[in-house]
């Protein structure tokens, strides 16, 4: 089931990384208690069996993607080296590859010149965005939506800024005219736009959020952590495709090449527009900053050491899947959305579920069909385990009753959220697997209906 081929290619470059050593005198490789470790990995693995197996088609639950084996293994041969990021003393190999990497993920938006870095995630990279936010308009109140992860709000109270949600429409996007209403107060600093909210997929409006920015002049976020590499697919709904066409016109961006973006986890990236908010980031550092006068990370970033085999492992897997559309990297985002509209195209056509709006990136929601809400939810916790039973692994979400509009039918809304089935469908191979995830989420369904 598990890639191991690639182990030979990590070998190969294992011997090329040591020949660049070879002049060093010799000293003898120590591997302390050598006879246990064989013991102790198997002890490992016994205990990682415990896992979804989330590398695996049937795994179409959270957003949980394993990385490409070109990340693994180049985030695996940075090992023996262990670079840090935050200087160039300690890293200066990957802090070159990290400053490309994200060179590049800017290009992607179009940008020719930013400040950017990669993060041990979204929240941080979050943080550091709205952390300038606040810089740039002491005072003001940050706005996200409804939908928006919860971590804005989280931040804000981090970094003592005021934090106020808007509503969201029936696909829930933010509402742009609860967005109006609210920006007219006249103390907002920041408007956080959501490209792919975490559990429906759903894409902010963000060309009128902009042409509201000409007006009040607020800033502009894109929390796009999960949707962001969407731009490249060529197969968006022109609504969706109009969000995205906008990004070049934000202040500030965040996407996470840990989740579309094929790395292991601890790869998050902040992208500031204007170069200049660097000074914001000014400090000294005495002990670090000795061995070059070109830029050290650690200069424009909050966290001090991070890894460097993370922007190894990002740069290596930008060499083999350029970041460009019509490119394999675009393919595989393509084939996503292109599962998630036709499970999405099954479900609305079966009587047994309710399904919500179409699937703008690759998220489907929907819930079973009962008397009422609360039967509708208790029926989503059943179903949620008899997939599983049968290795099909979903995820569960709480979503408002809106969402379900008309397919709601005369359904009682005795709550008002909706314990909701949710599956991110982010492997490519979703596109072939989603006739057997139909197959036995249908059968799943008819055991549990029977019940
Ligand atoms: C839209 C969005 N923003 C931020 C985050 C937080 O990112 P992380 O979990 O990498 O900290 C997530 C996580 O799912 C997300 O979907």
């Amino acid at each position: 089931m598990l890639d191991k081929e690639s182990l030979r290619f990590l070998q190969q470059a294992l011997e090329k990384l040591d020949a660049g050593f070879s002049s060093l005198p010799a000293s003898p490789v120590q591997s302390p208690q050598s006879d246990r470790i064989a013991e102790v990995l198997a002890s490992t693995a016994e205990r990682l069996q415990d896992n979804y197996p989330y590398f695996h088609p049937m795994y179409a639950g959270q957003m949980l993607k394993p990385p490409h084996p070109v990340a693994r293994s180049a985030y695996a041969l940075a090992q023996w080296i262990n670079p840090n990021n935050h200087a160039l003393d300690g890293g200066r190999a990957s802090s070159a590859m990290e400053k490309e990497a994200v060179a590049e993920i800017a290009r992607m938006f179009g940008w020719t010149t930013h400040l950017g870095h990669l993060t041990s995630g979204g929240t941080m990279a979050n943080l550091e965005a709205l952390w300038i936010a606040g810089q740039l308009a002491p005072g003001k109140t940050i706005i996200a939506s409804e939908q928006a992860h919860y971590t804005h709000g989280r931040i804000s109270a981090v970094l003592q800024l005021k934090f106020d949600t808007v509503s969201c429409d029936a696909g829930a996007r933010m509402d742009i005219e609860a967005l109006q209403k609210r920006v007219a107060k006249g103390d907002v600093g920041t408007v956080v736009a959501t490209l792919g909210t975490t559990a429906t997929g759903s894409v902010d409006p963000l060309a009128e959020i902009l042409e509201l920015r000409e007006k009040h002049g607020f800033r502009v976020h894109c929390d796009a952590a999960y949707g962001g590499y969407f731009v490249l697919a060529g197969n968006l709904a022109s609504g969706t495709r109009r969000a995205f066409d906008s990004i070049p016109r934000v202040d500030s961006l965040v996407i996470d090449p840990h989740k579309h973006g094929l790395q292991p986890y601890g790869c998050g990236c902040v992208v500031f527009l204007d170069p200049a908010v660097g000074h914001f980031y000014k400090h000294d550092s005495p002990y670090t900053y000795f061995s070059s006068k070109d830029l050290h990370l650690g200069e424009i970033s909050l966290e001090c050491s991070r890894p460097g085999a993370t922007a190894v492992a990002l740069w290596a897997t930008q060499k083999l899947l350029p970041l460009v559309p019509g490119g394999e990297f675009a393919h595989g985002l393509e084939q996503c959305r292109e599962a998630a509209l036709e499970l999405h195209r099954r479900v609305a056509g079966d009587n047994r579920f309710v399904a919500v709006f179409p699937p703008e990136l690759d998220i489907v929601v929907f819930a079973p069909r009962a008397g009422s809400l609360s039967e509708s939810s208790a029926l989503t916790r059943k179903l949620f385990d008899a997939a599983a039973r049968h290795n099909l692994h979903l995820a569960v979400a709480e979503l408002p009753v809106e969402f379900f509009a008309s397919a709601i039918g005369d359904i009682t809304r005795d709550r008002p959220r909706v314990s909701s089935l949710r599956s991110v469908l982010m492997k490519p191979e979703h596109r072939e697997w989603v006739g057997t995830i139909w197959k036995v989420l249908d059968a799943a369904t008819t055991e549990v209906f029977a019940l």
